[in-house]
């Protein structure tokens, strides 16, 4: 059963009930209370060292990507086992560092990155800052003047190839906001050598996230090999190629590719240029290790369809109201049989339609109080949470064997509204 499982072994019926590693996730939620996300030590680490095993031939960083799941103890799981990370704000630069994972393991990517935080990624000694355009280039330059530093640089390059995924989510074509256009980026790199305290050191790509074919990638990266002899023919010395991340997951019927075909292929194309390799995975090492659980309110037969509302909402787990995602649904007790199954709506509380986990999905039959877990939400999913509805902040649980932690509690309502403040000009009574 468990290695059937198309999202991860770690989650498995065990007796009637779906278990994270040695834990029945009822027995989690029941004191954590719901809705909950729970991830699976075990998996993430398994998926890490798949990950940089399969490179262990080849000079190599795997950055994890921090916004796919930035809980501090999720980053720093990753950072002991030799993880560094990827980051887009000081934030998340932040979190890094506080995980264990030291400046110069981190990448600074992002498109719009203020002069306050590429200070603080200089100041922090950081890897690589990915640059994505000249006037970015121009104030890297100005701020490492400033701090007397050279500033180690990849252009993160626009190879124009279609990712084939969701549109919300490609970032390789050239009409995207991303990356410097293939084509310029050679007199771009010309003109970064020129510029006082830029160093540049490598060339960086990242095409889009959950691609379930290695074709594109194949294409994007065969751009940057050919760009990378030419910029070392021309005398720029880069010695690094940042391939980013976005290899995809099972959620449903998905065939992405395994990581060793993905390695395979990488090393098939950059295998003689002597670089060394980063990578920005984010969803390939977490997505497969979370999910949600929730309670079910209220079992409502309307005139046309049967609501299973749910108490985790769109402000908990967004994916499915912005990219039509779709996550499985498993009871918490179960396994479902085929008989038994009825079609049901699940939707959550919020006061938007959007607010629909499912549709036309089959459930058993369930009730008021029963749970169930939302699977494949270990990225993106909690790191997009927000607090819309004044709905507490959901809580994270790590596992490991027999063990939990919560390791981010639930907050208080008292510390949610404190939080806002009244103007002198407002009292309330
Ligand atoms: N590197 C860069 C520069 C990125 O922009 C991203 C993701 C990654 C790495 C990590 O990609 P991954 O390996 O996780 O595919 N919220 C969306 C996904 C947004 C991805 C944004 N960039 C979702 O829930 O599907």
């Amino acid at each position: 059963m468990a290695e059937k499982a198309p999202w991860a072994p770690e989650f498995a019926y065990r007796g009637g009930a779906l278990c994270v590693e040695d834990i029945p996730l009822a027995a989690i939620a029941d004191e954590v209370g719901t809705p909950c996300y729970v991830y699976s030590s075990a998996q993430l680490e398994r998926r890490f060292r798949e990950f940089a095993g399969a490179f262990e031939d080849v000079p190599t960083r795997v950055c994890f990507s921090v916004k796919a799941n930035p809980n501090l103890a999720v980053v720093a799981t990753l950072g002991s086992l030799g993880a560094g990370a990827d980051v887009v704000s000081e934030g998340e630069f932040r979190r890094a560092l506080a995980a264990g994972i030291a400046g110069n393991r981190v990448i600074f990517s992002g498109v719009g990155k203020k002069a306050s935080e590429l200070e603080f990624a200089l100041a922090n000694d950081v890897y690589q800052i990915n640059v994505e355009s000249i006037p970015e280039l121009e104030a890297v330059s100005a701020i490492a003047q400033r701090l007397g530093k050279d500033a180690p640089i990849a252009l993160r390059v626009n190879p124009d190839v279609d990712a084939k995924t969701h549109a919300k989510i490609t970032t390789g074509k050239k009409e995207n906001k991303f990356g410097i256009d293939l084509a310029h980026a050679r007199a771009v790199y010309r003109q970064a050598a020129k510029l006082p305290n830029i160093k540049p050191v490598g060339i960086a790509v990242h095409i889009g996230s959950q691609l379930t074919s290695l074709r594109p990638f194949e294409t994007a990266f065969r751009r940057v090999a050919e760009l990378y002899r030419t910029l070392r023919a021309d005398g720029i010395a880069v010695d690094r190629l940042d391939l980013g991340g976005g290899l995809g997951i099972r959620y449903r019927d998905e065939t992405p590719p395994a990581i060793a075909d993905y390695a395979a292929m990488v090393k098939r194309i950059t295998g003689n240029l002597g670089a060394t390799l980063s990578f920005e995975p984010g969803r390939a090492i977490v997505g497969n290790a979370g999910v949600l659980v929730s309670r079910i309110v209220y079992v409502k037969k309307a005139v046309t369809h049967r609501f299973v509302i749910i108490d985790a909402a769109m402000n908990d787990l967004i994916r499915p109201a912005l990219y039509d995602a779709y996550h499985e649904i498993l009871p918490l007790k179960g396994p479902a049989t085929k008989r038994g199954l009825k079609e049901a709506e699940i939707v959550g509380p919020v006061c938007e339609t959007g607010d629909t986990f499912a549709k036309k999905r089959m459930l058993p039959t369930v009730a008021a109080g029963d749970m169930v877990a939302l699977m494949s939400a270990g990225a993106y999913g909690a790191s997009m949470s927000s607090g819309y509805n004044t709905r507490l902040p959901v809580p994270e649980v790590l596992v490991r064997g027999t063990n939990f932690a919560v390791i981010r509690p639930r907050p208080s309502y008292d510390a949610v509204l404190a939080a806002d403040r009244l103007p002198p000009w407002l009292t309330v009574k």
